[in-house]
């Protein structure tokens, strides 16, 4: 069985017409595509796909911004002898959280600025990326 893992480019990525960029990339490193679908989350699958961060801060406002327009919603695949995680490959090629922060060569450090709009994401464990695919293709 081949290694899957979570990724989404957020609604900034496909208001900005940046899908085909972000995914072309990890298709270039050598992922597939195994399942996408374009959809506008709603506000309880949201909230339950950002559960760690429910009572922080700046929880209210990127559920308002992960639900404020349709985002891409994939599972990536790599090969079983891709020598390390698919999830940890696919945060190398995001970059930080932080977009000002992430390094040139990083899809958030190329397009993106703003911490609140940071284009993608992606799983963060191996068990974060099982509970996202059931979350979002369950
Ligand atoms: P993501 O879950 O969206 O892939 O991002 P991540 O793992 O890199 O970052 P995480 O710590 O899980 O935070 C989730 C999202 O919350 C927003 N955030 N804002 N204002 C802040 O201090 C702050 N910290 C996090 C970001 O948009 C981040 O992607
Ligand atoms: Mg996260």
């Amino acid at each position: 069985m081949s290694q899957q893992t979570y990724v989404m480019c957020k609604p900034d990525a496909v208001e900005r017409g940046l899908v085909g960029e972000i995914i072309g990339r990890f298709e270039a490193k050598g992922l597939t595509v195994a399942r996408a679908e374009l959809r506008t989350i709603d506000r309880d699958t949201a909230a339950k796909h950002y559960a760690e961060h429910d009572g922080k801060p700046f929880f209210a406002s990127l559920i308002d911004f992960i639900t404020r327009g349709p985002s891409m919603l994939l599972v990536l695949e790599g090969p079983d002898d891709a020598g390390d995680d698919v999830f940890a490959l696919v945060r190398l090629m995001m970059g930080s959280t932080n977009p000002a922060k992430s390094a040139p060569g990083t899809i958030r450090g190329d397009f993106g600025l703003l911490v609140t709009e940071n284009l993608v994401h992606g799983s963060d464990s191996v068990e974060s990326a099982a509970r996202e695919i059931g979350i979002f293709f369950g």
